[in-house]
């Protein structure tokens, strides 16, 4: 098996390492800011944790020359998917310093992290700074409740890259593969966004304070999933700007999970009388406890309870009839569970992909 992360310099001097797993990986950056002499400060975003190592240490041998040259250490927030190699970095690398803001070192110094080698962004006098030697501009933004209080994006004006942490993080949903966000994306980008992020409003805040970013960011680099870039940046912004997530999803009108709930118990009951083996992959799908993301809880073969909205169940719903090859001989299942939808009284549109 071949167990090379993918690594790819996705702006100047800015290097994505993208973990292997086919559902939901971890993206770890590094950036290497070059001072006219040539000195390098190297500063490494959400270092990942011990599954990464494999291709982390290698990857930070060949560019900086090994782990112990690391000069900066960001992390976006206190998770152990991204805070788990801290305290192994911090010891390697004695002239390196933890950045992050006051509410995750309060729960990251239970790594045993000296508070000498810590600078919380709050200490700075602004959210702008220099880079020590380099004199590179970087500004850290704040993401207030995404999904964390104090959770923490960081702008390379180099590079025009804003690393995002979980926000803009995603399901891998991309039917194309590849490193960079396409339409696909953003079914697993609703779908992670609606399970992780506890409120609307502090989405939409946040996703103002990226829109007045001045120069706007051309890339946002998550912690999962795709490299959002070009137009994607634009639209996927609107579109977070505008998803209703965690605690207004719980207090949305019932009567609409209701209805989304009959319509997926007819569709079930259409697949048990017409083709059984479709019903099976369901099941198979939605098994509680199988997935790390299933949209609705199924308790013998009949969907009880909707985790995320309609709208992005039904999405996933199509997302496994169009790609699971079992489901592939019955192209027109599709436009039976359109039909069951609609005839539940509810709005859904799909918009098929040319
Ligand atoms: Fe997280
Ligand atoms: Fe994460």
């Amino acid at each position: 098996m071949d167990e090379r992360a993918s690594i790819t310099e996705i702006g100047k001097e800015f290097y994505q390492i993208r973990s292997l797993e086919k559902d939901f990986h971890r993206n770890i950056y590094l950036k290497r800011f070059i001072g006219p002499d040539g000195s390098i400060v190297p500063m490494i975003m959400d270092p990942g944790t011990r599954l990464d190592l494999k291709f982390l240490l290698p990857f930070l041998q060949d560019k900086i020359g090994g782990m112990e040259n690391l000069k900066i250490i960001f992390l976006s927030h206190q998770d152990p998917d991204l805070t788990a190699n801290l305290s192994l970095l911090m010891s390697n690398a004695p002239q390196s310093q933890l950045v992050t803001s006051i509410d995750t070192w309060r729960l990251v110094k239970m790594y045993g992290v000296p508070e000498k080698r810590v600078k919380t962004i709050e200490s700075f006098n602004s959210n702008e700074i220099l880079v020590k030697n380099t004199q590179h501009r970087l500004r850290f933004v704040p993401a207030r409740y995404c999904h964390f209080r104090g959770s923490m994006m960081v702008y390379d004006y180099e590079s025009r890259i804003l690393f995002s942490g979980d926000l803009f993080g995603g399901v891998n949903t991309n039917l194309e593969g590849g490193i960079y966000a396409t339409e696909d994306s953003w079914e697993g980008i609703s779908l992670f966004h609606q399970l992780y992020m506890p409120s609307t409003v502090a989405l939409k805040h946040t996703m103002e304070r990226i829109s007045i970013l001045n120069p706007f960011p051309e890339i946002i680099a998550p912690q999962h999933g795709d490299i959002v870039a070009g137009e994607n940046v634009y639209k996927f912004l609107g579109r977070l700007s505008s998803l209703t997530v965690g605690a207004e999803l719980v207090s949305q009108a019932d009567l609409q999970k209701e209805q989304a709930l009959l319509a997926i118990n007819n569709f079930f009951s259409y697949l048990q009388k017409n083709c059984d083996q479709v019903l099976k992959i369901f099941h198979e799908e939605f098994r509680k406890g199988k997935k790390i993301f299933t949209p609705l809880i199924l308790i013998n073969g009949r969907a009880m309870d909707l985790k995320v909205s309609p709208t992005v169940t039904f999405q996933q719903i199509i997302h496994i009839l169009n790609t699971s090859p079992d489901a592939r001989p019955y192209p027109n299942l599709r436009s039976i569970f359109l039909d069951i939808i609609k005839e539940a009284g509810l709005e859904f549109h799909w918009v098929e992909d040319e």
